[in-house]
């Protein structure tokens, strides 16, 4: 009894010394069952096929200076004017999704993936820029636009090692954009030039050195077939402002359903990795309890709705197309702090 008590002591303090000891190992296989078998749990997990190891690069690769992002807000809140909205009398509907619309022939659909490079805060805001170009000229521009272009030419930034929001806005204020879609595609001037690489279980294990910015290209165009001089110009957006859905949902849902998809960014827990499908009921991410905080994310919010009565923001993440749902996700609304700022972009239709 007494040994036994002991014994019991011992594992309570391995248990707590080893649950504090997590920058040097998750338990992802702790961490995916965990989810898969709490009867409340909102989603489903999967390892991947993810190592530690692999774990450890991926954050680190993938979040960059982002990981740390007090300025990134500081920076935000003096920049941006907030979206006046009238009052909260239009009727929205309750479910949308620009993926699922009919309101548009405008695709956003496409999936990023920043490979070894935290461009995360690019493919957010330069998909949402692509989307409402799109929108705003009824689909006459649906070239996708170029994260390569802003990732290598934003010269006031640290490529890939993270980017400050403010300043990709500015860039794409007074500089813009060529067009580009993503990695190995054919379409316009800049695709994505980082090879997927590490993360996943259906990828080369990346490059041992610390992910490399790719060289500004000013005047020329990487897709062969493609001539800068038809192209000429790069597109800009007019402006940018902010929308709080925390105290206020409508606000978000109205600012999606009229004007397109917002960027926002949101605390990344280590759970979130793993998030792959839904379970019987709902397919919605909410922090498991045991899960740690890695740092903060960028993605394009895309939707809204209500599953089985949880209501949810529904965003496409740049992690490629194998993970969550065909890369989207869902998040319950105020988890994470999602719903804190997100930002819109007004395009240049020119
Ligand atoms: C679009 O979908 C809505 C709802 O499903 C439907 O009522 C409407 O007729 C559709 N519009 C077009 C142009 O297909
Ligand atoms: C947008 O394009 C569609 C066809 O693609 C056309 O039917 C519609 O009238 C256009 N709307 C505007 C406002 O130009
Ligand atoms: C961006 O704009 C600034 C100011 O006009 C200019 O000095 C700089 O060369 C531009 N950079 C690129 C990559 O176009
Ligand atoms: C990292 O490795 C890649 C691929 O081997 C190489 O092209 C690149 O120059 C290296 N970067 C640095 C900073 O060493
Ligand atoms: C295209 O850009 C070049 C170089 O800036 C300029 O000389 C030329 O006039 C432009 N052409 C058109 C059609 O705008
Ligand atoms: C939309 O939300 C309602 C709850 O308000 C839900 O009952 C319904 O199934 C949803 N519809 C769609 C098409 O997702």
């Amino acid at each position: 009894m007494f040994y036994g008590n002991l014994l019991a002591a011992l594992l309570v303090i391995q248990f707590y010394v080893c649950s504090h000891s997590y920058k040097n190992t998750i338990d992802i296989e702790d961490i995916v069952n965990f989810v898969n078998n709490n009867p409340q749990s909102t989603w489903k997990a999967d390892t991947y096929g993810m190592k530690t190891t692999r774990v450890r690069d991926f954050v680190r690769q993938k979040l960059g200076i982002n990981r740390n992002n007090m300025k990134n807000h500081l920076y935000q809140k003096k920049e941006l004017t907030e979206r006046q909205f009238s009052q909260n009398d239009e009727s929205i509907p309750s479910n949308f999704s620009w993926l699922r619309t009919n309101r548009t022939i405008c695709k956003m659909d496409r999936i990023g993936d920043q490979s070894n490079c935290a461009s995360q805060t690019m493919f957010a805001i330069v998909g949402s820029f692509s989307d409402r170009l799109c929108l705003e000229t009824n689909g006459s521009m649906a070239t996708p636009l170029s994260v390569e272009y802003v990732l290598s030419c934003n010269t006031i930034s640290e490529g890939c090692k993270g980017m400050w929001e403010g300043y990709i806005y500015k860039f794409l204020k007074t500089n813009g954009t060529v067009t580009g879609g993503y990695y190995d595609s054919d379409e316009g001037c800049q695709p994505y030039s980082i090879f997927p690489c590490g993360g996943f279980w259906d990828r080369i294990p990346c490059p041992s050195n610390y992910s490399y910015t790719p060289k500004c290209k000013e005047r020329s165009c990487t897709n062969d077939w493609y001539d800068y001089r038809t192209e000429n110009s790069t597109y800009k957006i007019k402006d940018w402002y902010y929308i709080y859905p925390y105290y206020n949902d409508y606000k978000g849902q109205k600012e999606i359903y009229n004007e397109g998809p917002v960027i926002t960014n949101f605390q990344l827990f280590e759970d979130f990795l793993f998030y792959k499908s839904g379970n019987t009921r709902t397919c919605i991410y909410e922090r498991s309890y045991p899960s740690k905080f890695l740092g903060y994310h960028d993605v394009k919010v895309v939707g809204y709705g209500i599953e089985n009565g949880i209501k949810y923001w529904q965003a496409a993440n740049s992690w490629g197309t194998s993970w969550g749902e065909n890369g989207f996700f869902k998040i319950k609304r105020n988890e994470c702090g999602f719903d804190n700022s997100f930002v819109a972009v007004t395009p240049t239709a020119t």
